[in-house]
């Protein structure tokens, strides 16, 4: 009795594995064929976190590496490319205090150029298994010369000092999606927070005037609009206004698991091309806490869950894979780091979606996001850049650059209208 119960366990068990073992096979084929793209890995921040001159670490990634990447996971993982994040940690964690109007500076903007140092070195450092890109033509460039693709995302807009000009200039600098918000409300945008509900900051906790202004500035310069970690009135907001298609490089589905950083079925159908809807793109996270069931220990077929859910809404041809890795201090089962990839393309094509959804999911729809974001750029090239400053800030024009007394940097009708405005100003 006792021994036929062990043996019919057996069978189905080698059954399931035969089925399961034939999907890997095939994912791993298909990956070899199409790119697979995750657009969020925050390996440059483990590599600061570890060392004082990360420059001098970044040799290492050639080996084993803590955390969940370095460059033979990802290649086991078959990994076609990758957006490395751009990031600092929001004001809280590291003891700033932008004061109430976000108008107090804080050091987060030469961390943020720091981060993008990093990133910048380390795709030099590995000219044999990384090279940089920026569009979809340079992601299939890379991946035909059989190099991880390596784009730049960045996460969170308190990074950016409060400055459209900032943001013009990472915009130069490869940058190519800004996420709206990290877990704090910026002068630009409302966050969802962490999970709890975090007091409001701005009127109807969504965006800003200047926030506006910067998604205006985003689809000018080509920069994808993420809406990952913001309010739901953020994303509501944004969805309206973008003259781009939107996307969430790293997300979940709420109606599985009911937790403010995932999207709400309602918001998801604001994503289409029918009549009032936004073209967009949903990249499923790996974060047990979203994905749920939490405290729990979801697997790699819940991922596939949360996917399968959003496509339902959204289609199949707006999804995708973004793991957060070396972003998480726990990582599902069967995708615990970048050599599994594999396992969740696998679960997919075990359920029925065809190679060509797949090739999609890997990377097509996201390609095809990129593309239409890069064309409306193109189509508003005769549009001149925003002035919009933030309304906080006091620091222009700037009345105290001529220096005092009887040295000054300005020539005499400079000083004299500056003098002017002084005595206007005082008068105020
Ligand atoms: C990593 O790269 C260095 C050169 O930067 C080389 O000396 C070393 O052998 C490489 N290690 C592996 C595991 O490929
Ligand atoms: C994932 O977990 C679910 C629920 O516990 C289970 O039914 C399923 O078999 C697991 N999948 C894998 C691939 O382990």
């Amino acid at each position: 009795m006792k021994l036929s119960a062990f043996l019919l366990t057996q069978l189905c068990v080698g059954f399931v594995q035969c089925s399961a073992s034939r999907c890997l096979d095939q994912a791993v084929k298909l990956m070899e064929e199409s790119p697979l793209l995750d657009t969020h890995i925050d390996l440059p921040q483990i590599i600061r976190s570890l060392n004082r001159r990360p420059l001098d670490a970044l040799y290492q990634l050639n080996s084993s590496y803590p955390g969940h990447v370095d460059i033979p996971r990802m290649r086991a993982g078959r990994l076609g490319g990758a957006f490395w994040t751009v990031w600092a940690p929001c004001y809280d964690v590291v003891d700033e205090d932008p004061g109430d109007d976000f108008n107090t500076p804080t050091n987060h903007l030469r961390d943020a150029m720091e981060m993008l140092d990093i990133i910048q070195n380390m795709i030099a450092r590995h000219p044999d298994d990384l090279q940089y890109a920026r569009s979809s033509a340079d992601v299939l460039d890379a991946f035909k010369a059989g190099r991880i693709a390596s784009l730049i995302g960045m996460e969170g807009t308190h990074v950016l000092g409060n400055s459209l000009g900032a943001l013009r200039l990472f915009a130069q600098l490869g940058v190519r999606y800004l996420t709206l918000t990290h877990t704090c409300h910026s002068a630009f945008a409302s966050s969802a927070g962490f999970g709890t509900p975090i007091p409001q900051a701005h009127e109807g906790n969504g965006l800003t005037e200047l926030g506006r202004e910067l998604i205006k500035e985003l689809n000018r310069v080509g920069i994808m609009v993420d809406l990952s970690h913001t309010s739901d009135t953020t994303m509501r907001q944004a969805i309206a206004l973008s003259e781009a298609p939107v996307v969430w490089t790293h997300a979940g589905a709420r109606a599985l698991w009911d937790h403010p950083r995932n999207v709400p079925d309602d918001i998801l159908r604001l994503i289409g091309d029918g009549p009032g809807q936004k073209d967009g793109l949903i990249q499923s996270i790996f974060f047990p806490p979203f994905i749920g069931p939490w405290p729990g220990a979801p697997n790699v077929t819940r991922v596939a869950d949360h996917i399968e859910h959003i496509a339902g809404i959204v289609g199949r041809n707006r999804v995708g894979i973004a793991s957060d890795f070396d972003g998480m201090y726990i990582s599902v089962e069967g995708l615990e780091d970048a050599s599994k990839y594999p396992n969740l393309v696998a679960e997919l094509l075990c359920r029925g979606w065809t190679e060509e959804e797949m090739r999609g999911v890997l990377g097509g729809n996201l390609m095809r996001i990129m593309d239409k974001v890069d064309a409306v750029s193109e189509s508003l090239k005769g549009r001149w850049p925003s002035s919009a400053i933030s309304e906080k800030r006091k620091d222009l024009p700037a009345t105290k650059w001529g220096g005092g007394g009887i040295n000054t940097y300005w020539p005499t009708d400079v000083k004299e209208k500056v003098e002017k405005m002084q005595l206007r100003h005082d008068e105020l």
